[in-house]
């Protein structure tokens, strides 16, 4: 890992951020995962767990069978499935990957936890709260691991921000900056514009600003937003405000009309620290005193292939017999869960057949 170099300054000096305790993905137990929906994400996964990891993808399920097949064949997998049932009746996999649309993530998770599969359910982890605390229901009746893949949580430079923020380095925290902003062509057709795929920019690409936030400050005390609308109704933009209890505030955007910087900052009392963009991928984190200078910088390793360590937790835990992960908990995922069903609140957004 890359060593820490300490710079001195202000109230700050000798304060340095601490190597990542992130364990090697290759070293995770392998599991056997079947793949449902080979979309764009479901590609980046499976190159992933390929590169980096030794998990085994052993089946594909998609609601078509000639692209099953011709996902099966780019990655070797040795099944392809014409539909995600004939995937969960497949009794070689361990753990499902469920990488469909937002709209589509509590039914097809819903069907691998009756199939006794253990699941991986892409973020935003379904369109509302009552889906969600429906769905952990329902893997703790049926004792399966469920996680949320938010893969931000597992990378090693926000191991250094926990590691950061547990040790009270930078002081007493009190304001988090973080936006996520895409400049997408308005094209009807896109998921993203979709009301009936539970588009819109908050669950796509707010819900990482929204977690960044909950992950430092832990539960909100209050969420305000303002938002504006896309061309087919769901979130173009959102500004969100959320507070603590003791007063800290969290000032958060998302947006699908403009590339933003991506970035995150967490400022306290003593020192902050800033993250490049893009701050939910594998990215730099630099720790600034009172006096704007750096003080110490943690550079990644790994710059590609970042969605291989929550599969790695994933395998870590189901091999551990755990049905959760402290990294990701279900009772989080939840309360994120709430704060995107305030916001849209807030902006008037609902989708259809909710
Ligand atoms: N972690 C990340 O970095 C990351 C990046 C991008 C997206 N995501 C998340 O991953 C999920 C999928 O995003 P994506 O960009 O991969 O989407 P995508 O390229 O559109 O792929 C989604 C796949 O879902 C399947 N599907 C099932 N029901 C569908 C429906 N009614 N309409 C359209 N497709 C449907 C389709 O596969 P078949 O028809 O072949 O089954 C489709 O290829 C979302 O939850 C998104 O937020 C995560």
């Amino acid at each position: 890992m890359t060593q820490s170099r300490p710079f001195v300054a202000d109230g700050a000096a000798g304060i340095v951020l601490p190597p990542p305790r992130t364990p090697a993905p290759r070293e995770a137990p392998a599991l056997n995962w079947g793949v449902i929906a080979p979309g764009r994400v479901a590609t980046e996964f499976v190159k992933a767990l390929r590169n980096h990891t030794a998990q085994k993808v052993v089946a594909v399920g998609s609601r078509d069978a000639e692209r099953a097949r011709a996902f099966a064949e780019r990655f070797d997998i040795p099944a392809a499935y014409g539909s995600y049932a004939e995937l969960l009746r497949d009794d070689r996999v361990d753990i499902v990957y469920v990488a469909s649309p937002h709209s589509g993530h509590f039914e097809h998770a819903l069907r691998a936890i009756e199939a006794g599969r253990h699941v991986l359910v892409e973020k935003a982890f379904t369109r509302n709260a009552r889906e969600a605390e429906e769905l952990i229901e329902a893997a703790r009746r049926r004792g399966v691991f469920l996680m949320e893949a938010m893969w931000t949580r597992f990378l090693p430079h926000i191991d250094v921000v926990r590691q950061v923020l547990d040790a009270g380095l930078l002081g007493e925290v009190h304001t988090v900056l973080a936006d996520h902003g895409q400049a997408m062509e308005p094209a009807p057709a896109h998921r993203l514009f979709a009301p009936e795929l539970a588009g819109g920019a908050l669950l796509d690409l707010g819900v990482y600003p929204v977690s960044f936030a909950s992950l430092v400050l832990g539960p909100f005390a209050s969420v305000t937003a303002v938002g504006t609308k896309a061309f087919t109704g769901v979130d173009g933009q959102a500004s969100i405000v959320v507070t603590t209890a003791s007063g800290a505030h969290g000032v958060l955007n998302t947006t699908l009309f403009a590339r933003t910087p991506t970035t995150a900052s967490i400022s306290g009392s003593r020192a902050r620290l800033e993250i490049d963009g893009s701050f939910y991928g594998p990215a730099w984190v630099r720790l600034i005193g009172r006096d704007d200078r750096t003080i110490d910088r943690f550079v990644p390793e790994q710059r590609d292939g970042g969605l291989c360590y929550q599969a790695a937790e994933a395998a870590r835990c189901v091999s551990a017999g755990r049905l959760e992960s402290d990294l990701m908990p279900l009772a989080e995922t939840l309360r994120i869960m709430h704060v995107l069903d305030t916001v849209r609140r807030d902006l008037g957004v609902t989708f259809p057949g909710e």
